[in-house]
């Protein structure tokens, strides 16, 4: 069997890891039929809008996609291709797993993240109120976050612990301050939690103590369920808890539409350079290879990149090593050989 779906280099180091990921994939012997589009600036460039209508086509038709990360300019008349992406197909939930693959400041860290995608500061009416002769005086910026859309993600976070055998889901919000927008969240889990009672328990922490947590005592936390905004950010942390952004997948969830990338943006201090960790989004395209049930193949691959991480010794300037993303590509596609 075949599965067809649309690839996005996307921008900055985006080309280069999705390069190294699609090599992999065929020493692999993964069954997918690429269709790429373009997405970010590169979308821009080949067709004169960040996410044109045939890249919509694409993952509309194939409900299938992994892509590159693309770089959204800072400053006003860009929307983030990203959001505008999880938008366009009701990509509501955010899956981001850390797991230990090199030895570093922690060991055994195995936490799945689960981030609302849809919701919060991202749907982001912002504007300004001006005073005086200062257009800008003011800014505002509101955010929303529905108990429909509540309930989904923590279903799903649910859910997802009892496929995956764990045992703990811990809420994390900011319910003292942000009392509506969070505590909504939170009293929509504290509901959800009901219905998996003796199988998956729930805890909660406020934002602040879990950021300081997860660097103190990591160990405690099994499956974190975030908001959109805090999930950006502790994701970005629990990256660290693993050796970086280098190491750290995400793939984003609808009904029946999923696209798989790294959790890193396009690196722009880094791209062109061929230095890039394309850890990331191989394991994204592990995330993939389960996605579409070929479990064997996903073991094989990262089975493939422990290995030439630890026996290899192979690894890239972001893990303290020497090798170009390149080098790291063919000391991989070896490995995969030996297996
Ligand atoms: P970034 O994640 O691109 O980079 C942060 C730091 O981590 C940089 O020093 C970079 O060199 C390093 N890094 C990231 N990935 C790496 C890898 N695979 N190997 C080695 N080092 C790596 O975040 P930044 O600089 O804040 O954002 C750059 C652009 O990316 C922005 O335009 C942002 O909007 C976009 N972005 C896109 C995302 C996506 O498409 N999913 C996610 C996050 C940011
Ligand atoms: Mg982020």
């Amino acid at each position: 069997q075949k599965f067809n779906a649309t690839l996005i280099p996307g921008d900055g180091i985006g080309p280069e890891v999705v390069d190294a990921t699609v090599k992999v994939l065929d020493a692999l012997g993964a069954p997918f039929e690429w269709d790429i589009q373009h997405a970010g600036i590169a979308g821009v460039e080949a067709h004169g809008d960040a996410l044109p209508p045939q890249t919509l086509a694409s993952i509309r038709e194939r409900k299938l996609a992994l892509k590159g990360p693309l770089t959204t300019p800072i400053g006003e008349g860009f929307r983030s291709a990203n959001v505008r992406l999880r938008e366009e197909f009701q990509l509501f939930a955010n899956v981001r797993p850390v797991k230990t693959l090199i030895a570093g400041r922690y060991d055994d860290i195995d936490i799945v993240l689960i981030r609302e995608n849809l919701g919060g500061f991202y749907v982001a009416h912002e504007y300004y109120i001006p005073v005086g002769d200062d257009p800008k005086a003011v800014a505002v910026s509101t955010g929303m976050n529905t108990r429909e859309g509540s309930k989904r993600i923590a279903r799903f976070a649910f859910e997802y612990a009892v496929k995956n055998g764990r045992k703990k889901v811990t809420v994390v919000h900011k319910a003292n301050i942000l009392k509506a927008l969070t505590g909504i969240f939170l009293e929509a889990a504290r509901e959800v939690a009901k219905e998996y009672e003796g199988r998956v328990t729930m805890n909660d922490m406020i934002v602040d103590a879990c950021a300081m947590q997860l660097v103190l005592n990591p160990w405690q936390f099994d499956m974190l369920l975030c908001t959109n905004l805090f999930g950006d950010i502790l994701s970005d942390e629990l990256a660290g808890l693993v050796g970086g952004l280098g190491m750290a997948p995400g793939a984003n969830f609808g009904a029946d539409t999923a696209i798989f990338e790294a959790v890193h943006g396009s690196a722009p201090d880094i791209a062109g350079r061929g230095i890039a960790n394309p850890i990331s989004l191989l394991l994204g395209a592990k995330m993939m290879l389960d996605h579409v049930g070929l479990p064997d193949l996903s073991a094989r691959l990262h089975n493939a990149i422990f290995d030439t991480l630890n026996i290899s010794q192979v690894r890239t300037g972001d893990l303290m090593g020497t090798a170009t993303t390149q080098q790291f590509t063919d000391a991989l596609i070896e490995r995969l050989g030996s297996l």
